[in-house]
């Protein structure tokens, strides 16, 4: 059996529609029993108490392990991923495939920090693991992640060049790692087909929806105050600011082959993810800081 978490969010959603509609058993662990997930065994548990945790990996094989990001905090993230861990351990479960990020390395800011310490603690668990490393998600646009003017400008710190990545591209990889398509193991970098800095993706932007979108780009040095007005959590702006530097100086702008080598298709671009989401786009362009 493949016991999925996350499976009412962005990547495993995907995910769990992949299975769903190629008719593969699957259950997935929720926090919320009123959430129907099509072609699931829906079994009510959470990550935040490990007691919940038995009934649901119960005769799991693989286990596809994703939660929120750690934002503003990485400590509930680490905790919710380390129990699963152990309940997969408990279980006897044989193989995890693990959502982290790009860049995740020990001792970086949140959330590559963060993922590397799961990481660790994942190799150590005697469990083969397959970790799978997204870069942005593209989704992230049209989720309030992506942050805009109130006059619908891009807000964007990070100087560099991102490889963004579809998130069902994401969940395409894990999909042919789970099925046996792809073979277990190894860290795989996630990116779409390009790299784009904030002003290419402006112009995409502008482009792809018919209208002006300009960029607001404050320079690194003075990051902090203007996040600290717009509400971020006075914990997570150095954390921010630290992320900004790594992602200008190029952490996200690799662009890999990773997706084509492990689903054999070729990742979905920028430019069709504008033009798919173009009415969610045009609407809402003045989203809210980070309150
Ligand atoms: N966004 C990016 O650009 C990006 C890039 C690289 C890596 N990542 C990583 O990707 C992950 C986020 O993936 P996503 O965007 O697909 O997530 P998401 O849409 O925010 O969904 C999070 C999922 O985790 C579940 N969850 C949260 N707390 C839980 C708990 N205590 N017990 C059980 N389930 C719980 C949520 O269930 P509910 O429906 O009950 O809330 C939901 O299904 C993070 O680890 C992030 O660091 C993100």
């Amino acid at each position: 059996m493949i016991l999925l978490t996350g499976a009412t969010g962005t990547i495993g959603g995907a995910l769990a529609r992949r299975l769903a509609a190629d008719g593969i058993p699957f259950r997935a662990l929720v926090r919320r029993g009123s959430v129907a997930i099509p072609g699931a065994e829906v079994i009510v548990g959470d990550l935040d108490d490990p007691a919940t945790l038995p009934e649901a990996f119960a005769d799991v094989d693989q286990f596809f392990l994703n939660t929120a990001g750690p934002y503003p905090d990485e400590r509930p993230v680490i905790t919710q991923q380390l129990a699963a861990i152990d309940a997969a351990v408990a279980a006897g479960a044989e193989h995890i495939v693990k959502v982290s990020a790009v860049g995740a390395r020990t001792g970086g800011p949140m959330p590559f920090g963060t993922h590397a310490k799961i990481e660790a603690y994942l190799a150590d668990s005697g469990l083969a693991g397959t970790v799978l490393r997204p870069n942005t998600v593209m989704q992230n646009l049209v989720r309030a992640i992506t942050r805009f003017t109130p006059e619908g400008d891009l807000f964007e710190a990070f100087g560099g060049k991102i490889a963004y990545v579809d998130a069902r591209d994401v969940a395409d990889c894990a999909y042919a790692v789970l099925t046996g398509s792809a073979p277990r193991g190894g860290a795989h970098d996630l990116t779409g087909p390009g790299a784009l800095t904030a002003a290419e993706l402006a112009a995409a932007l502008s482009a792809g929806l018919d209208r002006e979108i300009g960029l607001v780009q404050p320079a690194v040095d003075e990051l902090e105050p203007i996040l600290a007005d717009q509400g971020m959590p006075e914990s997570y702006i150095k954390h921010f600011v630290e992320l900004t530097r790594l992602v200008t100086a190029g952490a996200l702008a690799d662009v890999t082959t990773a997706v084509t080598d492990l689903t054999g298709n070729s990742p979905r671009s920028i430019e069709a993810f504008i033009a798919e989401h173009r009415d969610q786009l045009r609407g809402s362009p003045a989203r809210s800081f980070w309150a």
